[in-house]
């Protein structure tokens, strides 16, 4: 039986809201889609409303779709995370020949994404999971794409997928990222980032609403402010955008969203990798941690009737410590991306990838959730130096943060003394002191493990040789073995 001519160039499976605007977005530059649904009614709803005109073509079964895509085949699932994502590469296989495509636009874990890339590499297939971000209009209109994978398949879905992201200039938001699942770790780090700048926005909106006492609208106008300079993101703006709007009875609604952040694990997923890697990240787990403890709602609501904090009170020049917040979100964002950076690299030495800093910074240049002008600062300073050890450590960003630096004291000391939580700035604070310090306390934690387990510690003037002490006089001279996880 004929059931189509092969004229598609990549057949899209998953008609949700992000499938369908990636198939429109291929459209308009001159892709021709082939569409499947598992949910096969949604194929036609889809042809006859959204994709109405267009040049997309429907498949009511795998089978159908595989006969309409041209050679080597194209898919890109854009299905659930998780097991779907294993059903449907099983449902595909039959109808695919060798040299052929899948790709995975979800949200999955890179774990996952690895251990596909290796299962069809070895049939004779390729893979590639990669991250898209910028939501349903990204998607539509220009989203962020970070594939990684099978480096044999990036020459055929070049031009597609480079087609279809955003544009900085004339540079698209998209590379290859690197091998098996790097597509995927980058679209998480870029998460749990994401995790990070909201909570650092979030903490700069409870300590301007509750300790200087600013109105939604002063608010509003300060994040348009801010949107002008080195803070410039869609972030910020979008958070000027909600903390004006108002609902139909004329009152702002962000007043009556309940205070309980939901997640849907990417944030939590960077955070355990950072502990798998023995990397600090510590600003994204602290953004996680603030979302658990935000949906604590009823525990805390009975808490507040108990315990006592300080009734917030703000003396003092409400201008300059409105810029000095601004100051404190920076330098906490410096660190956050030096962090999750700090992470790449780490990642890419244990799992033996080649992952390109300066193109990852591009990627997320524009498109993406945390597209920024800041992005262009840091691929500026890996262009400058490929091999930079630390963001911390390149030019710009040392004066940045130094410039930044009494008033990010100044903002996270007051937060402290009002009772307002900042747990990213503040743990953002310590990890540069930490970082930026020679010596730290560690070697009291080396001897008192040392006393109570014998589990060695080194001197400072020979590093690398484990010795043990018996302080006691009690235990013996035995050791327990040295390795460190
Ligand atoms: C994007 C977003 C998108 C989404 C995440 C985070 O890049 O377009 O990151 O992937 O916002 O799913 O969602 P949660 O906050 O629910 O974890």
């Amino acid at each position: 039986m004929v059931i189509g001519e092969a004229v598609g160039d990549i057949g899209v499976i998953g008609l949700a809201v992000m499938g369908q605007n990636l198939i429109l977005n291929m459209n308009d530059h001159g892709f021709t889609v082939v569409a499947f649904n598992r949910t096969v009614s949604k194929v036609d709803e889809f042809l006859q409303n959204e994709a109405k005109g267009t040049k997309v073509i429907g498949a009511h079964s795998i089978e159908e779709l595989a006969a309409k895509l041209k050679k080597p085949r194209r898919i890109m699932l854009m299905v659930k995370a998780g097991s779907a994502v294993d059903d449907f590469i099983n449902l595909l296989l039959p109808h695919l020949e060798k040299g052929d495509i899948i790709i995975d636009g979800g949200n999955s874990e890179y774990l996952d994404s690895r251990r596909r890339t290796k299962d069809l590499e070895s049939k004779g297939f390729l893979f590639v999971g990669s991250g898209v971000s910028g939501g349903e209009e990204g998607a539509r209109h220009g989203p962020s794409l970070m594939p990684g994978g099978s480096a044999a398949a990036w020459p055929a879905i070049k031009d597609i997928f480079q087609g279809i992201a955003a544009k900085v200039g004339n540079e698209p938001c998209c590379d290859w990222v690197g091998e098996d699942g790097a597509g995927h770790f980058v679209k998480m780090v870029h998460n749990g980032i994401e995790y990070g700048d909201m909570q650092l926005i979030a903490e700069a909106y409870h300590i301007m609403r509750d300790v200087v006492g600013m109105t939604n609208d002063e608010m509003s106008e300060a994040l348009a402010k801010w949107n002008k300079g080195f803070l410039d993101s869609f972030l910020i703006e979008i958070t000027s955008d909600i903390l004006k709007y108002k609902d139909e009875k004329g009152q702002h609604l962000v007043d009556k969203i309940r205070d309980a952040a939901g997640q849907k694990g990417t944030g939590k997923w960077t955070t355990m990798a950072a502990l798998e890697y023995g990397i600090p990240v510590t600003l994204i787990g602290e953004a996680v941690f603030a979302r658990c403890l935000s949906s604590l709602k009823d525990e805390r609501v009975n808490a507040s009737k108990q315990l006592k904090r300080p009734s917030p009170k703000f003396t003092g020049d409400r201008q300059k410590f409105i810029e000095q917040i601004s100051y404190a979100l920076y330098a906490s964002k410096i660190i956050s991306y030096a962090q999750g950076f700090m992470l790449f690299r780490e990642a890419a030495k244990q799992l033996n990838w080649k992952l390109n800093n300066g193109g990852i910074a591009l990627m997320w240049r524009g498109g993406c959730i945390i597209r920024s002008a800041f992005l262009g600062d840091i691929k500026k300073a890996f262009d400058k130096n490929p091999d930079l050890s630390n963001l911390l450590l390149d030019d710009f960003f040392k004066k940045a943060i130094s410039d930044a630096q009494d008033g990010w004291r100044q903002v996270v000391s007051t937060a402290v003394l009002n009772g307002i939580p900042v747990p990213a700035m503040s743990s953002a604070l310590s990890f540069y002191d930490g970082f930026a310090s020679a010596t730290l306390p560690a070697n009291l934690i080396q001897a008192q493990r040392d006393y109570f387990g014998a589990h060695t510690y080194e001197l400072m003037d020979a590093p690398g040789k484990f010795v043990h002490t018996n302080w006691t006089g009690r235990g013996g001279t035995t050791s327990s073995s040295t390795y460190s996880a």
